[in-house]
């Protein structure tokens, strides 16, 4: 049996990401699903990670994040692939490198390792960045919603947007970048342009 597709939406908050995540799935009968928490353990953490009364440091939030993810991979991504379903997730490792490494600070080599052995041979087959400036997702975004991370300030969220845009630069695993401020259906084009070229399961 051949192995599923994995697809990985990426972008700061209020990108677009999750509409195209559904969407992509919908199309390709994909399993959709999302980090961090969409495991029984994973919402627990989820629920720690995004609790902004909870003072956490940089490193704990990564492990955090990372040990969501490895759950993640081991009960829900790993077998959907295996079982010749495709999967697309709603943010997966590039968020931990520009969150935590180019938005916290976190060292990035020790995070490149630790992603590497929270996802083991589960490397996107495709990462989609949804790319919009800061100032424009801000415009987008609810007022009143305001977790650990909606709540960081302007900055944080700038050197999140330029830590993916130097990931799509510079990671060896195939990355598309799309200019999520576009209309929509140019932005549904582009994403079905790059999703084009993926063995999807027949
Ligand atoms: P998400 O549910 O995607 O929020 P939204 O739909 O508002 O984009 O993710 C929750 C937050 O977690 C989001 O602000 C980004 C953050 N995050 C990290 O900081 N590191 C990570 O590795 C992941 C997966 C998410």
């Amino acid at each position: 049996m051949t192995s599923g597709v994995l697809v990985a939406f990426e972008g700061i908050d209020a990108s677009g990401k999750s509409t195209q995540a559904r969407r992509v799935a919908a199309a390709h009968d994909a399993v959709l699903t999302f980090e961090p928490g969409d495991t029984p353990l994973g919402a627990e953490l989820r629920r720690w990670l995004l609790d902004k009364s909870e003072p956490m440091s940089p490193s704990t939030e990564a492990l955090l994040m990372l040990a969501d993810r490895a759950h993640h991979v081991h009960h829900l991504i790993a077998p959907t692939l295996a079982s010749g379903r495709s999967v697309v997730t709603d943010r997966y490792l590039a968020s931990t490198l520009a969150y935590q490494g180019y938005g916290r600070g976190v060292d990035l080599d020790a995070l490149h390792s630790a992603t590497a052995l929270a996802v083991g041979n589960c490397r996107p087959h495709l990462t989609v960045l949804l790319d919009v400036p800061v100032d424009v997702a801000d415009a987008r975004r609810a007022p009143e919603a305001s977790d650990r991370f909606e709540s960081a300030d302007t900055g944080f969220r700038e050197r999140v947007r330029d830590g993916f845009l130097a990931l799509a630069a510079s990671s060896s695993d195939p990355w598309v970048v799309i200019d999520g401020t576009a209309e929509l259906d140019v932005v549904d084009a582009a994403v079905d342009a790059a999703l084009a070229s993926l063995a999807w399961p027949q």
